[in-house]
């Protein structure tokens, strides 16, 4: 019988949504012991994972619960297949997106701010955010409190599950919208990746959505940064590896763009670091994934990827196939 491995934290009545025929094995948090297994569902959080993982014998495949796998290939090695939980991420982190935009448009940052000082007369404060972020001198009567997201350019780098997603519940909103992803393709178009920076200057919105590996670590630099039109958004719910944080750290204190970040490097972020203190900035510390609905659509993710196993069936979500 299929002995699988899962975090002993996670409600057991989830357990039930996994095929018959397998054993299931509660994994406590430190093993002293090793344990025999052949399908490991690691818990999410890497660190807990990490500490159980030299207790496990004899595992062939790894179900992850989670979309990102950064951490899991040097961790057990060529030999094991690694899938991800392509999918139960996608409505979280997408309205997340959404609300990182929004927030960003109508300076929420600001007004909570000015809501905390109870001085109503600090409103006038965002039309002078206004002319600084986008360098527009305009009068305007009565003067700008917002901005609109409604027809702006916006340009989705990885366009995957998430990716996907987010196009979709941004397509009330008017926006253009132009497709990055490692491999081109049409109908709708995507552009290779060798693309982005010619890209980058005609977009007033810029969503990193995609893994981080090797081809993406550091993908977003000071070039990219340069390529960013005055004002200009850029979003990060990716992984904070895509982005070269020092980079960030100029482009932002230069003041000529703004950012909403869910995801940084380093993570956590340390107290004393710099991106706290950085203007035109809202960060969320990686909370995308951590709905309340984030457990059972992952659980169900990895028990059709299971059931597929056991019936020798391809699989769907294959990160890293065993060699
Ligand atoms: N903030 C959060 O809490 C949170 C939550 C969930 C996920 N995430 C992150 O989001 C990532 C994407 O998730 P997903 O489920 O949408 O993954 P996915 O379905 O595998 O899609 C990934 C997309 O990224 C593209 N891509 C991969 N490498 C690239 C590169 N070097 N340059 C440009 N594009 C590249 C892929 O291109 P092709 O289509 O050409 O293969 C694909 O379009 C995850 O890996 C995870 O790190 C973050």
């Amino acid at each position: 019988m299929l002995r699988v491995g899962f975090p002993a934290i996670l409600d057991p009545q989830l357990m039930s949504l996994m095929p018959d025929g397998i054993e299931l094995i509660p994994l406590g948090e430190r093993l002293d012991h090793p344990v025999d297994i052949d399908v490991w569902i690691p818990d999410p959080y890497s660190t807990r994972a990490l500490r159980v993982w030299p207790s496990l014998r004899g595992v062939r495949l790894v179900l992850s619960l989670m979309a990102g796998t950064e951490w899991i290939p040097a961790a057990v090695g060529p030999h094991v297949t690694i899938c991800n939980a392509r999918g139960a991420h996608n409505i979280s982190t997408a309205e997340l997106t959404l609300t990182l935009i929004l927030s960003m448009f109508k300076y929420v940052p600001l007004y909570v701010d000015i809501q905390r000082s109870g001085d109503w007369r600090r409103r006038s404060e965002a039309s002078h955010l206004y002319q600084q972020l986008t360098g527009d001198q305009q009068v305007y009567h009565p003067p700008v409190k917002l901005e609109e997201l409604t027809g702006k350019r916006v340009l989705i780098v990885g366009h995957g599950s998430i990716g996907k997603d987010i196009e979709r519940m941004l397509e009330p909103f008017r926006v253009e919208i132009v497709r990055v992803a490692r491999t081109p393709r049409t109908q709708p178009r995507v552009h290779p990746v060798s693309e982005l920076d010619s890209l980058i200057p005609h977009a007033d919105i810029i969503i990193l959505i995609l893994p981080l590996t090797a081809e993406s670590k550091g993908l977003f630099g000071p070039r990219q940064f340069e390529h960013m039109r005055q004002g200009a958004l850029l979003v990060n719910v990716a992984r904070g590896g895509v982005v070269q944080t020092d980079a960030l750290v100029d482009a932002l204190n230069s003041g000529k763009i703004r950012a909403a970040l869910d995801v940084t490097d380093p993570e956590p972020l340390p107290i004393d670091h710099p991106l706290w203190r950085c203007p035109n900035l809202l960060i969320t510390p990686h909370i995308g994934g951590s709905s309340p609905q984030f457990d059972a659509r992952s659980i169900a993710v990895a028990a059709e990827e299971l059931r597929r196993y056991i019936k020798g069936e391809p699989l769907h979500n294959v990160v890293q196939a065993a060699t």
